[in-house]
């Protein structure tokens, strides 16, 4: 969700405002893949390095982030959406931690759509912590690391037991995975557009869809393989 910035810069307000139109913005998001039968989102709400920026922008975001869990946990059981936080948690206050175990613990029965937000996230965070754990097991158990395969080391990451994504979206003009899910994307079909975030609408996501309804995913087989032309 890249742009918040830009956007309210363009209107001569403060990046602030830009993130609260942000939130708007992920909320619509949010319903138009719920009502579109999408099984799993991920929105990178927050990166590990995003804590570089000045203090008050950090503090605002945070303030942003307990309001909008206030404000939206109830709209999100009503859809039957399960979010669940993916990232370095122990980073956050402990309010905001608890709130987030709050908001994760009223949704966890929910049955649609999963809602996984990114925050204090990083790819290459998710992917250390794994091996840090895989060493872990592998000693308490006195198993061989070796043996642990793609699907074993999968179950590691902050996303086990979920697919891996099918279409990445990136807003805001840049050309970049910027740390996102850097094991999960192996396969994932890159949208890149120049819209800013507060401004991405369901017409907008539409727009993502119908261009990744157009791509033929291979999986490293050829095009006639997957398109089943037994005579190629
Ligand atoms: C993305 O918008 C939102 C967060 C990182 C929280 P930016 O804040 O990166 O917006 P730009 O890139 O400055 O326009
Ligand atoms: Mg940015």
């Amino acid at each position: 969700m890249d742009g918040n910035g830009r956007w309210a810069k363009a209107r001569f307000l403060p990046r602030l405002m830009g993130h609260h139109r942000g939130v708007e913005a992920a909320r619509k998001v949010i319903r138009a893949c719920s009502d579109a039968g999408v099984e799993c989102l991920t929105l990178f709400a927050f990166s590990s390095e995003n804590w570089k920026r000045p203090e008050e922008e950090v503090s605002g975001l945070m303030s942003l982030f307990m309001s909008a869990l206030e404000r939206e946990s109830a709209a999100l059981l009503r859809h039957n959406v399960q979010m669940t936080f993916i990232g370095d948690r122990s980073g956050f206050t402990p309010g905001l931690q608890e709130k987030i175990r709050q908001v994760e613990g009223m949704t966890d029965t929910c049955t649609g759509m999963r809602l996984l937000i990114a925050a204090n996230y990083g790819g290459r965070w998710d992917i250390l912590q794994a091996a840090q754990r895989a060493c872990q097991q592998a000693a308490d158990e006195g198993t061989d690391i070796a043996s642990l395969g793609e699907a074993g080391f999968g179950k590691l990451l902050s996303t086990a037991g979920l697919p891996d994504p099918d279409l990445f979206i990136r807003t805001g003009g840049e050309r970049r995975i910027s740390n996102f899910l850097m094991w999960q994307l192996a396969y994932a079909e890159l949208y890149f557009t120049d819209v800013l975030w507060p401004e991405f609408d369901a017409n907008c996501l539409q727009q993502a869809f119908a261009d990744f309804a157009n791509r033929q995913r291979r999986f490293g087989m050829t095009g006639d393989q997957v398109s089943g032309d037994t005579n190629a």
